[in-house]
């Protein structure tokens, strides 16, 4: 803004005026809280009507040297004023974009009080009270392999090679080994197995876990669901053993006013062998497993004396029991992941 050459009073006049308005100009631009209020404060500080801009109209009276001195200051003041604009809309923006930001923030870790941040699955949880109730009648638990020998699924459990009893199985085979040798394990009867060549008897335990049958999904069939075994071995232990411990278990699990029976059926693994049902306060019946006393072919064939030692099993299948105990119609519901359904329970 500096010139050799000497100003008319008029010029500098106008210089001191340009020097103000561009101050107050700044001052007001900095002022400007939000986008919108800077576009006004531009508009009025550097717009066509501001008095800044009207000082060109006074340019005409001045001399051509004062005229190019002033017209100089005032093109300079304009142009640094809409920089100020420039850096303050900036500045502006950025800080709405934080503050947005800041607003719609979603914490995923926070958890809410009263809402839990989430809950086991509907199988897990039947899974984990069925584990509780059978601790609390002095059983343990134990698990075996999904992927299992042919010998523990089906060889050890007293089924003849190539007895059709294995064919109810629809089971599925996996590319190991030998063919035929290597399966997903059809039931958890063969976590039995594990248990009694894994430690001497007595046992007591409970074994769930996921099994496998390649069956086509439908309402009340998967191809992947879900059992718990029971395993008793000790001596002298009877069928009135099986049928009360069936009994106790009931009441527990259901309440005291559901009750259990028997019915004769046939397993390789048992003899006798029977399936239970439970029955409902309202008198009607849900048939949930199979059951019976160990037979002796399977105690030898996992290195116990039959003589000596006695036994009996039980397996049910958990996810009908869920889905039972919960008013779902539909086994699909419980694997389809769906959100909506699974909070629900
Ligand atoms: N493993 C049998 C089944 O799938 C059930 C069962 C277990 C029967 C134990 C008797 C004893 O279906």
């Amino acid at each position: 803004m500096t010139d050799e050459s000497p100003h008319p009073a008029a010029g500098d006049d106008l210089i001191a005026e340009i020097g103000r308005l561009e101050g107050e100009g700044r001052d007001r631009l900095a002022a400007a809280a939000t986008l919108d209020e800077l576009r006004a404060a531009e508009t009025a500080v550097v717009g066509k009507r501001s008095p800044l801009t009207g000082l060109r109209r006074r340019l005409g009276a001045l001399d051509p040297e004062g005229r190019r001195t002033v017209g100089k200051a005032l093109n300079a003041a304009l142009e640094a004023l809409e920089a100020v604009a420039e850096e303050r809309r900036a500045e502006l923006a950025a800080e709405a974009r934080r503050r947005q930001l800041e607003a719609e923030r979603l914490d995923l870790t926070e958890v809410t009080p009263g809402r839990p941040a989430g809950h086991l699955h509907l199988v897990t949880q039947a899974i984990e009270e069925l584990e509780d109730v059978f601790v609390g009648m002095g059983f343990t638990v134990a698990e075996g392999p999904e992927i299992e020998t042919e010998w523990h699924n089906f060889g050890a459990l007293n089924f003849p090679p190539d007895h059709p009893a294995r064919d109810e199985y629809d089971t599925l085979y996996v590319g190991w080994g030998e063919r035929g040798s290597t399966l997903l394990r059809t039931h958890t009867s063969p976590v039995q197995v594990r248990v009694m060549t894994g430690s001497p008897p007595p046992y007591y335990c409970v074994m769930p876990g996921r099994v496998f049958r390649s069956d086509t999904a439908d309402a009340t069939h998967m191809p992947v669901f879900h059992q718990i075994e029971g395993l008793v071995v000790d001596r002298d232990i009877t069928f009135a053993d099986l049928a009360g411990t069936i009994d106790a278990f009931t009441k527990a699990y259901f309440g005291g006013d559901f009750t259990s029976r028997l019915r004769a059926s046939y397993f390789p693994f048992t003899e006798p062998s029977a399936e239970f049902d439970i029955q409902r306060p309202d008198g009607t019946w849900l048939e949930l497993g199979g059951c019976g006393m160990v037979h002796p072919n399977v105690l030898a064939n996992c290195g116990l004396d039959p003589d000596e030692w006695q036994g009996f099993a039980f397996g049910f299948g958990i996810d009908r029991l869920a889905i039972a105990r919960h008013g779902v119609d539909d086994l699909r519901d419980l694997f389809t992941n769906d959100i909506r359904f699974l909070t629900q329970f």
